[in-house]
């Protein structure tokens, strides 16, 4: 992982701009980034001989800059790593502040106040990234600290050509807030953007220059922790100087199970999503030998309809047992015993939907956060998703620090029975504790075979990213797709709650809709996820970022 070689020969684009550069490397090397900026960024990190983690680093940070809808200094996310020696998982979520408690959400009937934990100061959980970034360098960055903020430093100063689906995003944002009435001070900042014009961020870079020359002293502490403190006592925020001093990352074990000849790597708790969708691969793979030994044909009603089916239950456990594995006992392998499943799939009906108890549905309103995937020249692979929660986190930027502050407290379950924005249900394992790490549904997952990095990949999206990361899974190991083909194959979801409703891209075929429909299923046609995924066959890398986003991604060798 400490490796480092300095020329590479050519760098071949995938999805969009093609662009060579000097490189002679060991292996292919590729990135799949939300961005071009990111991704041009990312690549240039590899060519100069940065191993995955030194490029995942630099792209974090032009993220917090360029793609302000979930790249991020004021939110939080999970990174993957995988090097010949070990695996990893750097955890940076965040945290309840302090003064955080259960019921702080509530109003004097016990009723949870709208918007309290979307919108506004007090949605805000005490940032990650700063020291995620951190820990990731002190484990594994190869390059300077200092080299690998500077990119996202000149893009804030200089400014960065703002492209038209951002300027649609914020324009979108703020009709959105318009209509709701919503008070916070994101046109303030981002009220004048224009597609095809130079933005700059004077403030942010300010802040970028004291993480890259004190790093995590210069956010956690000094002028930014000041900046933010006041802030949120002039709004009646919590997050305190004392949170943001005793702010950890922490590294955990990643998920690890064989699954089909592959060993899937994927997200422990706090994050539902590595759970999520292992039981929804093997349930799967439990499943369809029982019709007929012959595969299903890819999202064809029978596809469809089995594959809600397991989603179901996945999310009845998602809401049961899952939360902060610092706080609550999450039985992760009963969780994903094989047995267990097996009976779980047991009662599933391949013909006929088995039913739910109606319950209210989330508000679906927007969903954000953002994922990026690497593999470098030594096969080491990097899969990091990264989040500030809905687009726009909070809506809240903070003032003379530049950067959006994170909403990231509706993660948690303000009320047993009552579902989050996503339409998520928890109880006490997801209840508000000080300090502790809200549930998650990042996704980052690296599948290896013959210990060799087969596939990189993750999404954003709330809860649908489970799902938008397992089926990228299946479209490539039991379809066969190409990168590019599993990225923009139409994906569906389906998590209990709305009752029967499935929610899906469009593309299924009319005749599967309808047989649906006929089953009892609502369908929903609602885009979701930005999948940025990285196959390798056979020592050959093929990368896809979805057409629908700002994606780019490269094969560089
Ligand atoms: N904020 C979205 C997630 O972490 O699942």
């Amino acid at each position: 992982m400490y490796k480092r070689i300095i020329t590479f020969v050519s760098l071949i684009c995938i999805s969009s701009v093609t662009t060579t550069t000097a490189f002679a490397a060991k292996q292919q090397a590729g990135v799949a980034m939300p961005d071009s900026y990111s991704a041009d960024v990312a690549a240039s990190i590899l060519s100069q001989g940065g191993n995955a983690v030194d490029a995942a680093i630099a792209a974090q940070f032009v993220l917090a800059v360029t793609l302000p809808e979930a790249g991020n200094i004021g939110g939080g996310g999970f990174m993957l790593v995988h090097t010949d020696k070990q695996n990893d998982f750097i955890d940076y979520r965040e945290v309840a502040p302090l003064k955080g408690h259960r019921d702080m959400y509530l109003d004097d009937k016990g009723e949870v106040i709208k918007n309290k934990s979307v919108f506004g100061v007090l949605s805000a959980g005490v940032p990650g990234t700063v020291a995620g970034m951190w820990l990731a360098h002190e484990k594994y960055g190869s390059m300077a600290w200092k080299s690998l903020l500077q990119p996202a430093v000149s893009l804030a100063e200089k400014g960065f050509v703002v492209h038209p689906k951002l300027a649609d995003n914020i324009s979108w944002y703020l009709d959105y807030l318009q209509k709701k009435d919503i008070k916070v001070n994101f046109a303030d900042y981002f009220g004048e953007i224009k597609a095809g014009q130079v933005f700059k961020q004077p403030a942010l870079a300010e802040s970028l220059k004291r993480i890259r020359d004190h790093g995590p002293d210069g956010f956690y502490k000094g002028k930014t922790a000041d900046i933010i403190v006041d802030f949120m006592q002039q709004h009646g925020g919590l997050i305190s100087h004392q949170d943001l001093a005793q702010y950890q990352a922490v590294s955990r074990k990643p998920i690890s199970q064989p699954w089909q000849g592959y060993q899937v790597l994927t997200a422990p708790p706090p994050s539902s999503g590595g759970i999520a969708i292992l039981q929804w691969l093997k349930m799967y793979q439990q499943l369809v030998p029982a019709n007929d030994k012959k595969p299903l044909e890819h999202n064809s009603k029978e596809y469809v309809h089995l594959l809600a089916e397991i989603g179901k239950r996945v999310f009845a456990d998602r809401a049961d047992y899952l939360g902060d594995p610092d706080f609550y006992p999450v039985p992760v392998e009963q969780l994903l015993d094989d047995d267990y499943l097996q009976k779980r799939a047991g009662d599933v009906n391949l013909l006929a939907i088995s039913t739910t108890e109606k319950i209210e549905p989330g508000l679906y309103e927007s969903e954000d956060t953002t994922h990026f995937s690497v593999v470098d020249q030594w096969g080491n692979a990097v899969a990091n998703t990264t989040t500030i929660n809905l687009t726009f986190g909070s809506g809240m930027v903070v003032p003379g620090a530049g950067f959006i502050l994170n909403d990231e407290m509706d993660d948690f379950s303000a009320k047993p029975g009552v579902a989050n924005v996503f339409g998520a249900l928890g109880g006490k394992a997801n209840e508000i504790q000080p300090k502790k790490r809200m549930l998650s549904s990042m996704t980052p997952t690296i599948l290896l075979k013959d210990k060799q990095v087969a596939l990189v990949t993750g999404s954003p999206g709330g809860t649908t990213i489970i799902s938008s990361v397992y089926q990228s899974i299946l479209n490539v190991t039991e379809f066969g797709m190409s990168a590019e083909e599993a990225v923009n194959s139409p994906r569906f979801h389906h998590q209990l709650y709305p009752e029967n409703v499935i929610r899906h891209h469009k593309g299924l075929k009319d005749e599967d809709k309808k047989a649906l429909q006929q089953m009892g299923y609502t369908l929903d046609n609602r885009y979701f996820g930005d999948v940025h995924l990285i196959i390798n066959k056979n020592g050959k890398l093929d990368a896809g970022s979805e057409a629908r986003g700002r994606g780019k991604a490269m094969v560089l060798r």
